[in-house]
């Protein structure tokens, strides 16, 4: 059992995670009207298939081009038709908005002599956006991108990638995902997982559990400090 004690770095997924994926369509609510939520949750669902799909396919492509393939869905889907806004959300995501203990959290982590890096399937262009404008990028040692290695998560070598950018040992890696997938994916891999439960999700059954379930990231520095 894992008590995170050994842990001197912390590696954040980040869609979901650190950002807010649902804030992009939230900033043209009004245009798309009762179908926001839908459409919202169509993209983002789409989205992961897209990745999984692809792995498995051996099919690679970066995470934008995903990313627009799952909208297009989503729009076919919900019968929009705004090519115009189609462009305004693919450029809202280069802007998401971070959840509100995320700046607070990465400064104790900093404080405390953490190492914080991010660990994604968002190509770098994309997540270097994300985290520049939400400002985060001084509490962020380093933004890793699946694109190095061109599979997506939770293929193992996806995680290794950490391990090895960050010269530590699995044992020193504290991993934080929100998506439940992703979370028994690192504990599968090795890492000490905190399971960032943002969504009430049920559990998964999948070959490796989490080894703490925090409802946001406010008592991760506990976590990591205290342990
Ligand atoms: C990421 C997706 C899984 O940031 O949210 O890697």
């Amino acid at each position: 059992m894992s008590d995170f004690s050994d842990c001197t770095v912390c590696v954040f997924d980040a869609y979901g995670t650190l950002f807010d994926v649902h804030s992009a369509v939230g900033r043209y609510r009004e245009q798309l009207a009762e179908k926001a939520d839908a459409l919202s949750l169509t993209w983002r669902t789409k989205q992961l298939e897209y990745t999984w799909l692809r792995s498995l396919m051996k099919a690679y492509t970066p995470f934008d081009q995903v990313t627009r393939d799952a909208l297009d869905y989503a729009f076919d889907l919900h019968d929009v038709t705004r090519p115009d806004l189609k462009k305004s959300l693919m450029n809202a995501y280069l802007q998401l908005d971070a959840y509100p203990e995320v700046t607070g959290v990465l400064q104790q982590l900093k404080a405390a002599g953490i190492r914080c890096a991010i660990l994604t399937n968002g190509s770098p262009d994309m997540i270097d956006a994300a985290v520049h404008s939400a400002g985060l990028h001084d509490y962020i040692e380093c933004s890793l991108s699946v694109d190095t290695i061109g599979v997506f998560k939770p293929d193992p070598r996806v995680y290794q990638l950490a391990v090895d950018a960050l010269g530590v040992k699995t044992r020193q890696v504290s991993f934080q995902s929100s998506n439940a997938w992703d979370a028994a994916g690192a504990a599968h891999f090795g890492f000490n997982v905190a399971w960032i439960n943002r969504f009430g999700q049920r559990p998964e059954r999948l070959p490796a559990t989490p080894h703490a379930e925090l409802l946001d990231l406010s008592a991760l520095p506990d976590l990591i400090v205290r342990s």
